[in-house]
């Protein structure tokens, strides 16, 4: 099995979303037997939590519900995990902080985004409904570009 964690800072808005849309594609191209999605974030905030309502909400909107409880990112996860995958360069650094290295399995999404390649995607907790919709965008594009990688990377 390929896994592929999907990080932000409380996990409960941008990498539950990820995880629930990156799934869908999976089971979608027929693939959820060779890839796995999970999600993690960098700070313990909101660890054994549910997403953020909002989260929940623009996940059912677009037919992806979701069921996740928050988990905080550890070193550990670098050997479970093949490829890491931060919403921002601001986890990526402290991911890079809790692991004592830049592996090369560590990615930005946004270096798969068509439109605005290498930018973050933008933390849309204290903003409302509004910026979750967005992400959601920012995330369905990315995904489709993340997944084409992983297919060509290992030949499926
Ligand atoms: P996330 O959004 O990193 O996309 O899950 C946030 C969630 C919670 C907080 C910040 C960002 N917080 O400060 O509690």
């Amino acid at each position: 099995m390929i896994k592929v964690l999907f990080v932000c800072l409380g996990n409960i808005c941008r990498s539950p979303l990820a995880e629930v849309i990156f799934n869908k594609k999976l089971s979608e191209a027929g693939l959820s037997n060779k890839i796995a999605a999970d999600s993690a974030g960098t700070a313990n905030y909101h660890v054994g939590e549910n997403p953020d309502p909002r989260t929940i909400e623009i996940a059912q909107k677009h037919n992806t519900p979701i069921d996740h409880k928050g988990q905080q990112f550890k070193k550990h996860h670098q050997e479970e995990f093949d490829y890491l995958i931060a919403m921002d360069h601001s986890n990526y650094k402290n991911m890079i902080r809790e692991m004592g290295e830049e592996p090369s399995k560590l990615l930005l999404i946004r270096d798969f985004d068509p439109y605005g390649k290498g930018e973050d995607v933008p933390d849309p907790y204290y903003g409302g409904v509004n910026g979750f919709e967005q992400v959601y965008q920012i995330l369905d594009r990315s995904l489709d570009k993340f997944l084409d990688h992983i297919k060509k990377e290992h030949h499926l």
